[in-house]
C-alpha cells in the first residue's frame, strides 16, 4: 500500500511537489509493479482544511468552488504526466465523509478523546475561531516569525496556537483574543510510551526522519492536541453538542488513504488496511513528518483495526533558482504550465527531478541543470546509445535482430556484466534512494556506448561480418534491458523503446536475461528518444521566472528605513492627544481630503485630514482618533487647518487611524 501525502486542492502542482513526493513514490509503484508485487498507489485532493478557506476568499469564491476547480487541475495533469495513481480520489466525496466521521466516532465511543472548554483564539473583527493557519505568530522553538497556528515549516515543528509568541490573525490582521469552546483532544501524552516503542522499531527509517521523530519524543513530550476544529468547512463532528464544529483536517486527511482504498476496491480493501502482511509506506515532503510518524500512527494505534506505517519515505524540499518555491509569489514551475511548454517532454522533467531529488538535503533545481541533464545525459548518452544501435541494425541488417553464432570473451564478460544492473537498481530502490538507482540506470547505457566505442562494429563490418552480427544483437539486447530498467523512471521513454524494437513491454525480471530479442524480429526505424533543447527555450523559461520577480517586487514596496535619531526633548514639543470625530464632510472638488470637527477635549476644532480614499466621513464619526495638536495652522483649500490626525501607513500607501485600545482615555489624553 503505497501512498503520497493528499495535496491541498488551493493550487496548481508545482515541481517541489512532484519531487517531494509524487515522483518518488510513482518510481516505486512502477518498479514494484513490474516486479509483479500487489501494490496499490492511493492519492487524492485535500479539500478541507483554511488552506482552503483562505483561498476561497482570496478568490472570492466559495470552499467548493475552489476545490473543483483545483482537483480537476491537479487530477488532469498528475495523469498527463505519467503518476499512476491506481485512484486519485478527494475527501470532499461522501465515501470519505462517512469513514472518517466513523473513525472519530469510534474513539469518541471507546473514550479515547478528552473533552475540554479551553481558551482559544479568536478575531472579533472576522467573528471567527483562529486555527491553523488562520493565525500566524513567532515560532516558540526556532524564531521564525511566520510560523502558523498548527506547525512551523521553517523548523517541522508541530504547535498548537496558543504556543504562538505575538499571534496575529491571518484573516483581518488584529490581534486575537482568547474565548472558551469545546473540542476534543487526543492525549497524545498518554500515547507517548507506544510512539517511542512503535519509532525505536524503525531505526531503518531515513535519517531525517527518525531524527526528527526522535527529537520531538526527547523534548517536553508529546502534548494533547485537538482533533475538532471551530470552522464550517469540513466533515462534522459526528456527536451531539458539536454544531458548527469539523474535524481537524490533519484528523481526516490522512483517513482519505482508506477512504481512497475502499472506494478503489469496495470488496477487497482491507487486505490492504488491515491485514498484517501488507507493507503500508507514505511518500511526504518533510513538512509532513510529525503527521504520518506520530499523529496519524498514534490515531491508528487508538483505533486498533489498522495496520501501522512501515516506512515513511520524505524528501527534503527542492528549492527552484536559489530560492524558496511559493505559491503565492508565483515562484514555481507549475506542472501545467510545463506540459504545454515542453509537450512530449514528460520524461525530461521525470529526469532532471530524480537525477537532483532532495533526498537527503535540500536542492535546487534550475533550468540550466535541466538542460544539460537533457542535452548531455539523455541525449548524449541513453538516446545515443539506443540511436546509434538501432541506425546499425537499419544499416546492416535491414532492421532484422541479427542472429549470434559465437560469442567472444569481450562478449561475454558485457553479457555478465548487464545482467548485474536489475539487482544494482533493485539495492538502490529498495533504499529509496532514486537518484543513486537512476545513475545506475545511466551506468547501463554507459556500458552500451563504450562497448559499440570499443568494438567499432563499423570498422569490423567490412573484414568480420560474424562479430558484428554479435554486436549488433547484444546491442540490441541492451536497449531492451534498458527499456524494462528505465519504466519507472521514464515510462514514456520505455515504451517508446519498445515500439521502436517491436517487441511486447517485458517486466523486471526478464532485465536478468540477455536473449529477450528473438533473433528476425523487425524493428521499426529509428526515432530519436530525446531531442536536444535550445538556449532559447531555455531562456524564455528563466525570463517567465525573471517577470514573476518584478511583479513580486512591484507588489511588495518596501517599508522605509527607519529615521535619523532624534532627541526626547524634541519629542517632547509634540503636543499629541486623543480627540473625537464629531461631524465628517468631503472637502468639495477633492478626492483625497476631509473636513472634521474635532474635540480634542479642551476646545473643538476643525482639522482637513487627506483620508477620504481610506474613509467614508458617515463611518467615522463618533470615531476615536490621536491627533498631534499643536502643528502651526494651515490653509488648506481655503479651509483654516488646526492639527493633524496621526495615521498609520503601511508599505502599499494605505492608511489607517492609531486608536486607544481601552475606551477610558478621555478626548485630551496625552500621548508620549
Ligand atoms: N495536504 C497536506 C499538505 O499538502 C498533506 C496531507 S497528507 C494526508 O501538506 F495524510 F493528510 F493526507
Ligand atoms: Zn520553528
Amino acid at each position: 500500500m503505497i501512498t503520497a501525502a493528499l495535496p491541498y486542492a488551493n493550487g496548481p502542482v508545482h515541481i517541489g511537489h512532484l519531487a517531494g513526493c509524487y515522483l518518488p513514490a510513482d518510481i516505486f509503484a512502477r518498479y514494484l509493479r513490474s516486479k509483479g508485487e500487489d501494490v496499490k498507489y492511493i492519492c487524492g485532493s485535500d479539500e478541507h482544511g483554511v488552506p482552503i478557506t483562505i483561498k476561497a476568499r482570496a478568490e472570492g469564491i466559495s470552499p467548493q468552488q475552489v476545490v473543483d476547480k483545483y482537483h480537476k487541475i491537479m487530477g488532469d495533469s498528475f495523469k498527463e504526466f505519467g503518476i499512476s495513481f491506481d485512484i486519485y480520489s478527494r475527501t470532499s466525496n461522501k465515501i470519505h465523509h462517512q469513514t472518517s466521521s466513523d473513525f472519530f466516532k469510534k474513539l469518541y465511543d471507546q473514550g479515547s478523546f478528552i473533552e475540554e472548554v479551553t481558551e482559544q483564539y479568536y478575531d472579533e473583527e472576522a467573528k471567527q475561531f483562529l486555527a491553523d493557519r488562520y493565525i500566524v505568530g513567532t515560532c516558540p522553538k526556532c524564531g521564525n516569525e511566520n510560523a502558523y497556528g498548527d506547525q512551523c515549516e521553517n523548523c517541522g515543528t508541530a504547535l498548537s496556537p496558543t504556543e504562538l509568541i505575538n499571534p496575529k490573525s491571518k484573516l483581518s490582521g488584529a490581534k486575537p483574543v482568547l474565548r472558551k469552546t469545546k473540542n476534543w483532544f487526543l492525549p497524545l501524552d498518554k500515547l507517548q510510551n507506544k510512539v517511542d516503542a512503535y519509532i525505536d522499531e524503525h531505526k531503518d527509517w531515513k535519517t531525517n526522519v527518525y531524527g526528527q521523530c526522535k527529537s520531538w519524543l526527547a523534548g517536553e513530550g508529546l502534548q494533547p492536541r485537538a482533533m475538532t476544529r471551530d470552522l464550517d468547512w469540513g466533515v462534522p463532528v459526528p456527536v451531539e453538542g458539536a454544531e458548527g464544529k469539523v474535524l481537524y483536517v490533519w484528523f481526516d486527511a490522512p483517513i482519505g488513504y482508506i477512504s481512497a482504498t475502499k472506494e478503489l476496491l469496495p470488496d477487497t480493501w482491507e487486505l490492504y488496511w488491515k491485514n498484517k502482511e501488507t507493507r503500508l509506506l507514505h511518500f511526504i515532503g518533510k513538512d509532513n513528518i510529525v503527521f504520518h510518524c506520530i499523529i496519524f500512527p498514534a490515531m491508528l494505534m487508538e483505533h486498533g483495526e489498522f495496520i501501522l506505517p512501515d516506512n515513511v519515505p520524505a524528501n527534503e524540499f527542492l528549492n527552484l533558482e536559489g530560492n524558496k518555491l511559493s505559491t503565492s509569489r508565483n515562484w514555481a514551475v507549475w506542472l501545467h504550465e510545463y506540459l504545454i511548454d515542453f509537450k512530449d517532454k514528460q520524461d525530461v522533467l521525470r529526469y532532471a527531478l530524480c537525477a537532483n531529488a532532495p533526498e537527503t538535503k535540500d536542492n535546487d533545481f534550475t533550468w540550466k541543470d535541466f538542460q544539460t541533464r537533457n542535452n548531455s545525459e539523455l541525449v548524449g548518452i541513453l538516446g545515443n546509445f539506443v540511436n546509434r544501435t538501432l541506425v546499425l541494425t537499419h544499416k546492416y541488417y535491414e532492421g532484422k535482430v541479427p542472429d549470434v553464432s559465437e560469442y567472444t570473451k569481450e562478449d561475454l564478460l558485457v553479457l555478465e556484466e548487464i545482467s548485474k544492473f536489475p539487482d544494482r537498481i533493485s539495492a538502490s530502490v529498495d533504499q529509496f534512494r532514486f537518484r543513486e538507482a537512476l545513475g545506475e540506470l545511466m551506468n547501463l547505457a554507459r556500458l552500451g556506448n563504450k562497448y559499440l566505442a570499443d568494438t567499432e562494429p563499423w570498422k569490423l563490418i567490412k573484414t568480420d561480418e560474424k562479430r558484428v552480427k554479435a554486436i549488433i544483437n547484444i546491442s540490441l539486447q541492451i536497449t531492451a534491458n534498458l527499456a524494462i530498467l528505465c519504466e519507472p523512471f521514464l515510462p514514456f521513454t520505455s515504451e517508446k523503446i519498445f515500439r521502436l524494437l517491436n517487441c511486447s513491454p517485458l517486466k523486471w525480471n526478464a532485465a536478468y536475461r540477455t536473449d529477450n530479442l528473438r533473433s528476425g524480429t523487425v524493428i521499426a526505424k529509428e526515432e530519436l528518444l530525446f531531442q536536444l533543447l535550445e538556449d532559447d527555450v531555455i531562456q524564455a523559461q528563466v525570463n517567465k521566472l525573471e517577470d514573476s520577480k518584478k511583479e513580486n517586487a512591484l507588489n511588495q514596496k518596501k517599508l522605509p528605513e527607519i529615521k535619523a535619531e532624534t532627541s526626547f526633548d524634541d519629542f517632547n514639543k509634540m503636543d499629541i492627544r486623543t480627540g473625537t470625530i464629531l461631524e465628517a464632510k468631503k472637502v468639495p472638488k477633492t478626492d483625497k481630503l476631509l473636513e472634521l470637527k474635532i474635540d480634542t477635549g479642551v476646545d473643538v476644532r476643525t482639522v482637513v485630514s487627506g483620508i477620504a480614499e481610506y474613509y467614508k466621513p458617515e463611518d467615522i464619526i463618533g470615531k476615536q482618533i490621536v491627533m498631534l495638536a499643536n502643528l502651526a495652522p494651515r490653509k488648506i483649500k481655503g479651509i483654516e487647518s488646526k492639527g493633524m490626525i496621526l495615521m498609520a501607513e503601511n508599505e502599499k500607501g494605505e492608511l489607517s487611524f492609531v486608536s486607544p485600545t481601552k475606551d477610558n482615555m478621555n478626548n485630551g489624553s496625552i500621548v508620549k
